[in-house]
């Protein structure tokens, strides 16, 4: 388990830095200074897809951060940096500086009142938690953790996600032969760890069609990991709402590599609302999916 590598790593840079004291370890020549601040709001765009909004985990998906066993799995502040740095995000490791690591193990350990209580109150305020009773400084977020957080689809309230994207150029629409061409892009940005189209996930890109338009979609996949496109009703759906409504075949559902494009077009069938959904496996429950609406009259319209 690479806890235990971690342990003996630990120890042994403790032995190499010649302070095997009883004196806590809270800084590491390694690591710059965290802000918890500038930690927390990179936590909202990198980690809570898996970890949640308030770090609270989703089951199946990614352990609770509030958890005290936190605290007594790292001992130091720079132990968890460590850790993040090395294997953080899951989808991606090895891809934050020293100083993000740095920084969202402030956040981490601030969360979870090791910066004092005033560190600990505005974290949870930056985060939408209630300010627990200052007796009990990190017991009250963990008790509700392992019953509540079954919501992965529920839009998160947390810091907004970085850049907002001029979402105008990714729809071209020719009234003429009732036709719209739809650019998605996999991974456009790094907004929900980077399972986004055209920089938004979890419905916040509405696209809109009347009925009876063709839509000409082109997927392009700028991130590492594969992608696919489909639109589909509901949440729980894995087949296309229209016919040819996502990319053809095995790629449906296994998603084209990094680096690639494919297309597929089709006709808005019935008004109702569907989403733009990425059917490779968890992508989907991790937030990669857009809002795709079905008019029965008016125009086409792209907005974020
Ligand atoms: C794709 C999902 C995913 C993403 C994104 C992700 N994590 Fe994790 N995280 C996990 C899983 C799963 C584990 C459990 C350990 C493992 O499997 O490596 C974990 C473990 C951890 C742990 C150790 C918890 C413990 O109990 O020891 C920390 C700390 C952590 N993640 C922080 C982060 C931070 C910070 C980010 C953002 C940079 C992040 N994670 C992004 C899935 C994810």
């Amino acid at each position: 388990m690479r806890f235990h590598w971690l342990v003996a790593g630990v120890a042994a840079a403790a032995l190499m830095a010649g302070c095997g004291t009883t004196t806590a370890v809270t800084a590491h020549p390694s690591f710059p200074p965290g802000n918890p601040i500038r930690g927390a709001k990179l936590f909202a765009s990198t980690c809570e897809a898996c970890h949640g909004p308030q770090a609270q985990g989703t089951p199946g998906l990614a352990p609770n951060l509030t958890a005290r066993s936190l605290t007594t799995l790292y001992t130091a502040e720079w132990e968890l940096s460590e850790f993040i740095y090395q294997y953080m995000p899951k989808t991606s490791p090895g891809s934050l500086t020293r100083q993000q690591a740095s920084d969202m193990g402030a956040f981490l350990w601030g969360l979870n009142g090791k910066l004092g209580v005033a560190t600990r109150n505005k974290l949870f305020t930056l985060v939408g938690l209630p300010i627990p009773p200052s007796s009990s400084p990190s017991t009250s977020s963990s008790s509700s953790s392992s019953s509540s957080s079954s919501s992965a689809s529920s839009p998160p309230s947390s810091a907004s996600p970085s850049v907002s994207t001029a979402v105008g150029q990714f729809l071209k629409v020719n009234a003429a032969s009732k036709t719209v061409t739809l650019n998605l892009v996999a991974s456009y940005t790094n907004a929900n760890s980077g399972l986004n189209y055209d920089g938004y996930g979890n419905g916040k890109l509405v696209v809109t069609v009347p009925t009876g338009w063709t839509v000409d979609v082109t997927l392009s996949n700028k991130g590492p990991l594969p992608h696919s496109a489909a639109i589909v009703k509901g949440s729980t759906s894995t087949s296309p709402a229209f016919p040819g409504a996502g990319l053809p075949g095995s790629e449906l559902t296994s998603g084209i590599a990094a680096g690639q494009s494919a297309n597929f077009s089709f006709k808005a069938g019935s008004a109702g609302k569907y989403r733009i959904a990425c059917l490779v496996v968890g992508h989907e429950a991790l937030g990669m999916w857009d809002t795709f609406v079905v008019t029965s009259s008016g125009s086409p319209s792209i907005k974020a």
